[in-house]
Order: structure tokens, then C-alpha cells, then sequence
């Protein structure tokens, strides 16, 4: 994510935000309460869709304008929100797939879901 700007009418909210993750790399975006964590994933998982923020984001090599978030879940940016609901009762994998579950003739194939996570 390159030099992301971010305005919720007058107000900014992100300002020149840049990130940078390696294949594989686990990061941990800290910040104070209302520092702007969820709306930078938001716009990376195209919540806010290009053309509502400045800035650019690139992935895996091609730029990603997404639209919304199905263009990203087609690339594999998958996003678990804070505040909406999660099924308590299933695993963090299970939770990631909800509703995208692979498989074949209507078997869930959790291994193949597993690699994939
Ligand atoms: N849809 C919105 N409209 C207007 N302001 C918003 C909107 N969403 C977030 N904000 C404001 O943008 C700022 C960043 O909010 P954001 O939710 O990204 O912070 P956060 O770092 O995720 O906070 P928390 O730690 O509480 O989850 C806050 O000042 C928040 O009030
Ligand atoms: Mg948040």
C-alpha cells in the first residue's frame, strides 16, 4: 500500500500511510483506538473502493483497483472484521471461508482450506 490518504469528509484520517508485506510474512498493525487500523484494511480489502482514497496498492505485482470486496477475495485478500459477527463456534479457518468453503460434490475439504489459510 503506497502513500495512502484518507478523508471522512474534512476529516483526515489517513495520512501517506505506506505498507509493505512479504509472501508469508505475519505483521501486526498497534495503534491507538482510532488511529486508523481497520479503515487502511478496509481499503485494502476494497471496502472503500478505489476512488475513495488516495494513493495505491499494489499486490502480487498488479495494481488492485478493486471496486469491491469480491475483487479482492478473488485475488486472496481475505479480511476478518473487527466488529462484525464472527461464529464463535467455529475455528479461525472456518470463520475465513464462511460462506466460500471448498470442496467438491458438496464435501467441505478442510485440509485443502487448512494449506490455503
Ligand atoms: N465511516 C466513517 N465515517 C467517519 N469517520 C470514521 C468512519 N470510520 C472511521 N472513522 C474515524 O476514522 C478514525 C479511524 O478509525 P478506525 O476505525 O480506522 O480506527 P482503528 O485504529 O481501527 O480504531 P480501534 O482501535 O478502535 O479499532 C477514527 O477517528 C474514526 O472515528
Ligand atoms: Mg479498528
Amino acid at each position: 500500500m503506497n502513500h495512502i490518504t484518507k478523508r471522512f469528509g474534512a476529516v483526515k484520517v489517513l495520512d501517506n500511510v505506506s505498507l509493505r508485506l512479504e509472501s508469508g510474512e505475519v505483521l501486526s498493525l498497534c495503534g491507538e483506538n482510532g488511529s486508523g487500523k481497520s479503515t487502511l484494511m478496509k481499503i485494502l480489502c476494497g471496502l472503500y473502493p478505489h476512488g475513495e482514497y488516495e494513493g495505491s496498492i499494489h499486490f502480487a505485482g498488479d495494481e488492485i483497483q478493486a471496486q469491491t470486496i469480491r475483487d479482492t477475495e478473488r485475488k486472496g485478500i481475505v479480511i476478518i472484521h473487527q466488529e462484525l459477527a464472527l461464529v464463535r463456534q467455529l475455528t479461525v479457518m472456518e470463520n475465513i471461508f464462511l460462506g466460500e468453503e471448498l470442496g467438491r460434490f458438496g464435501i467441505v475439504d478442510d485440509e485443502t482450506m487448512t494449506l490455503r489459510c
